[in-house]
């Protein structure tokens, strides 16, 4: 097994000590949303076995190294867990410049939906894709993504649409879990993204296909951790997400949902009402969906690149904290409203347009996003027995530094599962 003992660290970030969180578990309690989970430790050495991490101590009181023990000096480097991205869309065929063109020409994300285009155009070219090349074209998003510190992420089907290019994206998420065991890689059925033209506008039927027959032979399978909706106008309706709760409940699936993009429609309250793991997007938000969130578990997902990219109003990040609430930040990273994964700008753009402090969207994109991706024990923060999935940055004055300079890539190693990528 390799031991490595990180000796000179500047400051550790990101620490939860002594937590052993049950799947989901709730760190909010041990400080608040404030950024005091974001504590950290000064000067420090961390001792790392195999995948895992095994202590760490002031400098002043370092301990002689266990017999073979690499030893790695950080030269006053900061760490902090790998970031976890809870919502994307990362499995895609093409990209969708000519509709982005469109939109700086005045066209609206909702208008190209309703001409064909938008998720439609990407369904179309999906189906087309072979396995082998939708494999190749996600992996090199995917070395991007890991190169620029992301750990653990949770990848979305739903431009299939039909059973097989369905299947075909959930083999490629899986697939591509087991070519980096050193990130989590989570998969969730989003069949039900949009209705697919075979159906003709029926959602009734096709919601009835997608969660009595397809879910069930994927879940048998082992294709899928979560399962997830998009209720919105012109999509899925409340009771198609009762359908798919039901389904889940039987299952035993978790359930993420497509929210409050562009409307409200009680959904937020329906899903945390059935037990919802996630309500993602909530950039609209009305009072009953805040006061349904404040009295339930469901962790609310926001994802600032895709108000950024569409030029829609972005999520209240603010008013959820204060109201006690657990945020999340993810990417959203697809082809059409956010083709963009920079976990950095992610980070800016949560200070800056979701009115989340530093800390707090720190929080947003590692501990609580583990908790959001029921990864709690093992990702998100630095713990004895967690695993040892950790950003070494250099350069910080403070952790605002990583917010502070958007969209730019701070000098970083990342080190997943104990091991320099
Ligand atoms: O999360 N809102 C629905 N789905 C995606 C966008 C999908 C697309 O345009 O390709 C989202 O923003
Ligand atoms: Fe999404």
């Amino acid at each position: 097994m390799n031991r490595i003992q990180i000796r000179n660290i500047g400051q550790i970030g990101g620490l939860s000590e002594g937590e052993a969180c049950t799947p989901g578990g709730n760190f909010f309690t041990h400080g608040g949303n404030q950024g005091s989970i974001w504590s950290s430790t000064e000067d420090a050495w961390l001792l790392v076995e195999g995948k895992h991490i095994i202590k760490w101590g002031p400098m002043s009181d370092e301990p002689s190294l266990p017999p073979h023990t690499e030893v790695w000096d950080a030269n006053g480097a900061w760490v902090m867990p790998a970031f976890v991205d809870p919502h994307t869309h990362l499995v895609h065929s093409g990209t969708r410049e000519q509709e982005w063109k469109a939109r700086l020409q005045g066209a609206s994300y909702q208008e190209i939906a309703a001409a064909g285009g938008g998720i439609m155009h990407s369904v179309r070219s999906l189906r087309k894709a072979e396995f082998s090349a939708l494999l190749d074209e996600s992996r090199i998003r995917l070395e991007s993504i890991r190169s620029m510190g992301v750990g653990s992420l949770e990848i979305k089907s739903g431009y299939g649409l039909d059973f097989d290019s369905e299947s075909k994206m959930l083999r490629t998420t899986r697939t591509l879990a087991h070519e980096y065991p050193d990130m989590n890689i989570h998969s969730t059925c989003l069949a039900l993204h949009a209705i697919p033209p075979e159906y003709c506008e029926d959602a009734n039927s096709y919601v009835r296909k997608v969660t009595q027959e397809w879910i069930p032979v994927w879940a048998e399978e082992g294709l899928i951790d979560f399962v997830d909706i998009f209720c919105e106008r012109g999509y899925f309706g409340l009771e198609h997400l009762d359908a798919l709760l039901e389904c889940a409940h039987q299952l035993g699936l978790p359930v993420r949902a497509h929210v409050n993009q562009f409307s409200v429609m009680g959904a937020v309250k329906r899903a945390v009402e059935g037990g919802a793991l996630s309500v993602d997007h909530l950039e609209e938000l009305d009072d009953a969906d805040l006061e349904a969130l404040k009295n339930g578990e469901t962790y609310p997902i926001l994802l600032p690149g895709c108000s950024f990219f569409l030029g829609i109003p972005y999520a209240s990040g603010r008013k959820l904290a204060d109201a006690g609430l657990r945020v999340v930040v993810g990417s959203d990273y697809n082809p059409g409203s956010a083709p963009g994964f920079n976990p950095f700008l992610t980070l800016s753009l949560s200070c800056l347009k979701l009115g989340l402090m530093p800390e707090e969207a720190l929080n947003a994109m590692t501990i609580h996003a583990a908790g959001s991706l029921q990864l709690s024990d093992r990702a998100g923060s630095i713990g004895r027995g967690k695993e040892a999935s950790l950003l070494f940055i250099s350069g910080l004055k403070d952790w605002s530094t990583l917010a502070y300079h958007f969209g730019h890539i701070p000098p970083l190693r990342v080190m997943l599962k104990g091991r320099f990528i």
